[in-house]
């Protein structure tokens, strides 16, 4: 069975990105999927002088193993000021020093939800052409805008959306 990571880009305990996850992960069929919380893998900020004197934390690899232990990537990023949080950008930071190839030719459905009506379309953007640097095979892209009006029950409510979030997951499964 394919066995799937499922993360957000996100620290909040009541993460909307988080929820989005949780819900997507159980429309996938077939598939082993292991949600992740980026608060279990606390990580010191990404400095150079730190790398240089310390290394490279322990968290970080066991993060990265997750990744290339995978058989694909479901990742929901919260938008901060347009881009990636803090907690995110800094993860990716450390796991860049052990392999810049940080997604390891994973299949990848990307996703962002947000409280406003742009569904976190700058963070997506920002993504979708840094991620494949990265050797992030980006399968599908799914935008939530308007988190609260769209998303209720521990589901998506939208039948629009939600038709296009199970579209997104079947695209993403027939690639892995
Ligand atoms: C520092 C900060 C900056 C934010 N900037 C944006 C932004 O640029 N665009 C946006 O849509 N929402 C922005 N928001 C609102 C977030 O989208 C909102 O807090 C959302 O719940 C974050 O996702 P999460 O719940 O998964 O952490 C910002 C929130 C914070 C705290």
């Amino acid at each position: 069975m394919k066995r799937i990571i499922a993360f957000a880009g996100s620290n909040s305990k009541n993460s909307i990105n988080q929820q989005l996850v949780t819900y997507t992960a159980s429309l996938f069929k077939d598939a082993e999927v292991d949600i992740l919380d980026l608060n279990d893998f606390d990580l010191p900020l990404y400095g150079i002088d730190l790398e240089q004197a310390s290394g490279i934390p322990e968290n970080a690899h066991k993060f990265f193993n997750l990744i290339k232990n995978s058989d694909g990537i479901l990742l929901s990023l919260a938008e901060h000021n347009g881009s990636y949080t803090t907690v995110f950008k800094n993860l990716f930071d450390w796991m860049s020093r052990i392999e810049s190839k940080t997604f390891c030719g994973k299949p990848m459905l990307l996703m962002a939800a947000s409280p406003g009506g742009r569904g976190g379309a700058s963070v997506l953007e920002a993504a979708a052409s840094r991620f494949p640097f990265h050797d992030a095979k980006i399968a599908a892209q799914f935008s939530l805008p308007t988190f609260g009006d769209n998303f209720n029950d521990e589901r998506v409510v939208n039948e629009q959306l939600n038709n296009l979030l199970k579209e997104c997951v079947y695209v993403f499964q027939s690639n892995i």
